[in-house]
């Protein structure tokens, strides 16, 4: 017992922690194979500042700031390296051979999905399976589905909400509203349902919505919680509501099943689809388990874009007009325009749509597995016992990249359509978005419906003006949180427009 009580004794403690200390210093700046890797000091310590960054929800301003002192390679945590040029991250998306992360691996979420799994055999296989029922072809024919439980259902809310109002105008709150609207396009599309959350306001499956995606974050972020006696205690009630969804999902697949009616919507392309190779289907547990990845990965995603973009507009006047102005040289009031006759007639605001994503893309950092025997990026090898993090929001702002990076220009994807395929905000290569086509689908249409038929203004407590600039004259945007997804930070606040019918 005193033995014990010698060793805790606070001076043997913190000779213990100066020791410790130091053989991190003399491993960072001697030992580590990143120790040639430019990089800031504390970073090659300890993963503290960015494990600060992440939980203040900044951490893409600490890629950011280290991409623009350190150039596209630096140290991030002391085993890891952040990747922000814009060829070395091609590099690493482009093959199998860079694994997601471990902690993907770790998760334990009804049935290995296409998201969370690290084996590259079980990606393609699902790939091969569900991909189609994403492609342009399969969401041609789904396109009334997406028109009506997103810009039409929207349309029919802030109809309301205006003939409620005294002078025509009403004052909305938009990031609530395309959250709710992206959530029905997704559900409506993957499980039948006109769920209608945004005007209806029914909120059980956004509550096991929030359970599992949080069930998946703890268990990433604390992989022992996943296991007994954890995931019977602290982990209970998040499995009860993700297995409440399972049987939600299985009963609604069974019905379908047995029903002669065969709809056109994501259920049913996913309980059809068939490997061409192996000829195998997916299991009911597999459909509900990719649908919920999907909702999760279709949701907060769209609608911050639709949100960001709408602010970035506020922010910029001359591009609100040049933008409605091509909408309404085309459209009468009132037409509903679909997705193909938009991304026809309307490029000016698809640059819109890719310059919002440019600059506030959802997801930022991609980690992954460094592939078996190193790789050199920037000239330095780096093993394969250390992991690297794609980062996408650093990416799309190198300035070795693009000219006036952190500016939102849509006229630069006018003058150069082909600088789209830089943009990396739906990742690239063997793991990119499946849902990319689909959530363009969504933006666009969304997007381009809005502005043909409401004037916009900022209200008049606005803190986010086109007169507020920064030392550059470019208006301040809105502060962001990094939170999965990257949303606005006060949107009570902040995402407040006025809206008319057009004029
Ligand atoms: C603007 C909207 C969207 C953005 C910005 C976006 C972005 C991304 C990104 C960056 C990844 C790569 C994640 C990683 O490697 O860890 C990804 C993967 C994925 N996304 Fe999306 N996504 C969007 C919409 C959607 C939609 C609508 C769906 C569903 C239909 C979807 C389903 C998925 C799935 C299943 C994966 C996993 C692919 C894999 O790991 O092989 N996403 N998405």
């Amino acid at each position: 017992m005193d033995s014990v009580w010698e060793v805790l004794r606070p001076l043997n403690l913190l000779a213990g922690f100066s020791a410790y200390a130091a053989w991190r210093v003399f491993y960072a700046l001697y030992l580590s194979p990143l120790r040639k890797v430019p990089g800031p000091f504390w970073a090659r310590i300890s993963a503290l500042p960015m494990f600060y960054y992440d939980l203040m929800g900044k951490e893409p301003d600490f890629m950011r700031e280290n991409c623009q002192k350190y150039g596209s390679l630096f140290v991030m945590e002391p085993d890891k390296v952040g990747v922000c040029g814009f060829d070395e991250c091609q590099l690493i998306l482009n093959s199998h051979a860079f694994l997601k992360d471990r902690r993907y691996g770790q998760v334990d979420f009804i049935e290995p999905n296409m998201f969370l799994t690290r084996d590259p055999e079980l990606n393609k296989h699902r790939r091969r399976q569900i991909g189609p029922a994403l492609n342009p072809a399969s969401l041609r024919q789904m396109e009334d589905t997406i028109l009506a439980a997103g810009p039409q259902q929207l349309m029919v809310k802030w109809d309301s909400v205006i003939a409620q109002s005294i002078d025509g105008k009403a004052h909305i709150q938009y990031f609530e509203d395309f959250s709710d609207m992206s959530f029905d396009v997704i559900t409506s599309l993957g499980f039948g349902l006109e769920h209608r959350s945004l005007t209806n306001g029914d909120s059980q499956m956004a509550s096991w919505v929030r359970k599992a995606t949080l069930l998946i974050f703890v268990q990433m972020v604390v992989p022992i919680l996943s296991k007994s006696p954890f995931k019977q205690t602290i982990l209970r009630p998040l499995y009860n509501g993700v297995d409440q969804f399972l049987q939600f999902g299985v009963r609604l697949i069974e019905q379908r099943k047995m029903s002669d009616e065969r709809r056109k919507d994501l259920l049913q392309a996913f309980i059809d689809a068939e490997d061409p190779l192996s000829k195998v289907r997916m299991t009911p547990a597999q459909i509900t388990s990719e649908t919920i990845i999907n909702i999760l990965g279709g949701t907060d995603t769209s609608s911050n874009i639709l949100t960001w973009a709408i602010h970035l507009l506020l922010l910029h006047p001359e591009y609100l007009q040049q933008a409605q102005a091509q909408v309404r040289s085309h459209f009468a009031p009132n037409h509903l325009i679909r997705y193909e006759e938009a991304k026809l007639l309307l490029p000016f605001v698809e640059a819109c749509i890719y310059e919002t994503m440019r600059i506030r893309s959802p997801g930022n950092n991609l980690p992954r597995s460094i592939a078996r025997g190193g790789v050199v990026l920037k000239g330095f090898f780096i093993p394969d016992s250390c992991t690297c993090s794609v980062s996408i929001a650093t990416c799309n702002t190198n300035k070795d990249m693009w000219t006036r990076p952190m500016e939102f220009y849509p006229e630069r994807f006018i003058k150069n359509p082909e600088d789209k395929r830089k943009v990396l905000t739906f990742s690239a290569g063997v793991r990119v978005c499946p849902g990319r086509h689909l959530a363009m689908w969504e933006m666009l249409s969304t997007l381009a419906n809005i502005l043909n038929n409401y004037d916009l203004e900022l209200p008049k407590d606005s803190l986010f003006t086109p007169k507020n600039t920064d030392n550059k004259g470019q208006p301040v945007i809105m502060p962001y949180r990094q939170a999965i997804t990257c949303s606005p930070r006060y949107p009570d606040r902040d995402c407040i427009i006025v809206v008319s019918k057009r004029n």
